[in-house]
């Protein structure tokens, strides 16, 4: 088994200062082999922010496994967004923008979605998805999982449109052995399959420190994962502490990822009209 601590879209420069302890003790807490965050730590990608996303990182435990979000490209400076764009984020997070990590029985792969022209929509190109491909090399048979900021699918809450390449990718994933997706932006926790994917399973975070909250209190998630299962649960703030929900667990069976319904509270409703 293998314990992820998934976080996203901190947003430090419009974060909840507050919540920076509690977070960092209910990590630490969660004993988790892996921490992953999933984008946006900053809200415009300026020194100052990023600064206080390495003080975080630097108090979570580790390993950390950190992919950008449209928020972390220079905002104010329209030329290093051009000439070195994940500069800040790569020294913040001392890694690259589409990290590798695994394990005895779990492997991730990253891929960076924040693109320098469609950075608030993202976008990925045939040879991003090559790379992830590539980041599964040594996978054998862990269970694999892809890490981006940007979802593949609307759900819970849609941001219009998709971003540029998420079909190709989506359609993609189960060739290379990708099982799960873990991703942010749009600030509201997601799990369900993938709707024409359904060996794939979304897993779409909600925001652990942002002041933008889009009707869920911030949270972040902890997945335990097997090679044909995984229990997730949200650990959802609570004023001056981020409190564990009771877990959904979900099995892979021939036609794809299923739910113990017997587990927990049901899935977030789909929605396809709401707006950000
Ligand atoms: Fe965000
Ligand atoms: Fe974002």
């Amino acid at each position: 088994m293998t314990r992820i601590a998934h976080l996203s879209d901190l947003h430090f420069g419009a974060h909840e200062p507050g919540l920076i302890d509690p977070l960092c003790e209910a990590v630490h807490a969660a004993q988790p082999d892996l921490v992953v965050i999933s984008g946006d730590l900053a809200q415009r990608g300026t020194r100052g922010q990023f600064a206080k996303a390495r003080a975080l990182l630097d108090a979570l435990p580790g390993p950390r496994f950190c992919v950008p979000g449209n928020h972390d490209l220079p905002h104010w400076n329209p030329i290093l967004r051009f000439v070195d764009g994940y500069g800040r984020f790569r020294r913040a997070t001392q890694g690259p923008t589409e990290p590798v990590w695994r394990d005895d029985a779990t492997a991730l792969a990253g891929i960076n979605t924040a693109h320098r022209l469609h950075w608030q929509r993202g976008e990925i190109d045939p040879g991003q998805i090559d790379q992830l491909r590539h980041g599964f090399d040594e996978a054998g048979d862990r269970l694999r999982i892809a890490v981006m900021h940007h979802p593949l699918e609307h759900a819970a809450l849609n941001i219009d449109p998709l971003m540029v390449g998420a079909g190709r990718l989506l359609a993609a994933l189960p060739g290379m052995g990708a099982r799960i997706v873990l991703s942010g932006h749009v600030h509201v926790s997601y799990v369900a399959p993938f709707t024409d994917t359904p060996e794939v399973l979304f897993v779409q975070n909600g925001t652990s420190l942002s002041t933008r909250r889009r009707g869920e209190d911030n949270l972040f998630l902890t997945l335990d994962t097997g090679r044909d299962r995984v229990r997730i649960t949200r650990h959802v703030a609570d004023g001056t502490r981020y409190v564990p929900h009771h877990p959904e667990h979900w099995s892979l069976a021939p036609g794809g990822w299923q739910r113990d319904t017997a587990s927990g509270a049901g899935v977030t409703p789909r929605t396809r009209s709401a707006r950000a």
